[in-house]
Order: structure tokens, then sequence, then C-alpha cells
């Protein structure tokens, strides 16, 4: 047995809103490239509103992922990230796993995704680049984060 294999057997995914540490996904989103500055509120409404699985060890949350979904027509795979001590182990690869296969999610016709540079990982499942991305259109309404904070009385 390697050592990625022990590593297999004591990791623990899940799909319990309540085990998550809401305060250390918020840290490591708002320094992220892909939600730079996000307020603490507006993690709290995407969990709320999302399926989230955090990713364990020893009872500690190395990792985290959110889909956003009607759970049959389609889900949008976001904010994927195992912390930088567990990276390299074959963790992502298995809480893709995790994602694709729970009982939840299994049946979703069609997923998206938007990634600057893990394009290799999420093609090991499937995802492709757009054949017709002229088809694809996008609105963004706020510029940032801080905007929308300013725009509502209350987030959550
Ligand atoms: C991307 C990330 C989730 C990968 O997690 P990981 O557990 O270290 O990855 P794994 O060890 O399971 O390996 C991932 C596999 O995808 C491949 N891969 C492709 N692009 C990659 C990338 N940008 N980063 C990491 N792996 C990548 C790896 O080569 C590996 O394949 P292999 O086993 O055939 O060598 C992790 O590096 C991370 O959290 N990065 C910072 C946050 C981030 O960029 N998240 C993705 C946003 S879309």
């Amino acid at each position: 047995m390697n050592n990625y294999e022990a590593l297999d057997k004591e990791i623990v995914f899940s799909a319990d809103k309540r085990a998550l540490q809401v305060f250390d996904i918020y840290d490591f989103l708002t320094k992220s490239y892909w939600a730079k500055g996000i307020t603490i509120d507006a993690v709290k409404k995407q969990i709320k509103n999302s399926f989230c699985v955090g990713v364990y060890h020893k009872k500690i949350q190395i990792g985290f992922a959110r889909v956003v979904t009607d759970y049959i027509g389609f889900g949008y795979l976001c904010d994927v990230f195992i912390i930088e001590k567990y990276r390299g182990k074959g963790v992502s690869k298995l809480l893709m796993e995790y994602i694709l296969n729970h009982p939840e999610l299994r049946f979703i016709k069609s997923w998206m995704l938007s990634t600057k540079d893990a394009h290799g990982l999420y093609r090991k499942y499937g995802f492709k680049s757009l054949e017709e991305p002229q088809r694809i259109m996008k609105f963004v309404k706020f510029k940032d984060w801080q905007s929308i904070k300013g725009s509502v009385i209350n987030i959550t």
C-alpha cells in the first residue's frame, strides 16, 4: 500500500452542511482568483442555496466543492479547492468521483464549470471545452462583491 492509498482510506467526504467550517471556506474563497473579496454573508448564502461537499482528514476540513443545481437538468460545479498541504495526492479526483456519483446528483443531465488552469482535472470526468462558445452568454451585473454588499440591506 502506498501513501496515497493510505490517505484515501482516511479521507471523508460529506454533503452534510452542518459539518462545514464556514469561516475557513470563506477565508480560502475570499483570497481565491475566482471569488476574490467575497464576503462571509455571501458565502453563507451560497452554502445555504447549493449542494455542498466538505472533505475531511481526521475531522479537519481539507477541501470543499459546491454545486448549483436543479438536481436533474443542470449542475454548475464551483468553488472546488483542496488546501495546499493535501494537494497532489489525488484528493480532488476522489472529490470529483464523490460528486458525480452522489445519489442526489448522479442523474444530472449536463454540467458546467469555469476554470483558469485545472482543465486537465475535469477532462478526466467528461468535461470538455465548449463546442459552440458563441451560444453561451454571461452577464456580470455587479463588478465586485463590495458593490453587491452596498446594494442590499440583508444578503443572508
Ligand atoms: C485544483 C485542485 C483542486 C486539485 O486538487 P489536488 O487534490 O491537488 O489534485 P489531485 O492530486 O487529485 O490531481 C488532480 C489531477 O488533475 C490534474 N490537473 C490538471 N490541472 C490541474 C491543476 N491546475 N491543478 C491541479 N491538478 C491539475 C493533475 O495533473 C492530476 O492528474 P494526474 O493524477 O493524472 O496527475 C487544487 O490544486 C486546488 O485546490 N487548487 C487551488 C484552487 C483551485 O484552483 N481550484 C480549482 C478551481 S476550478
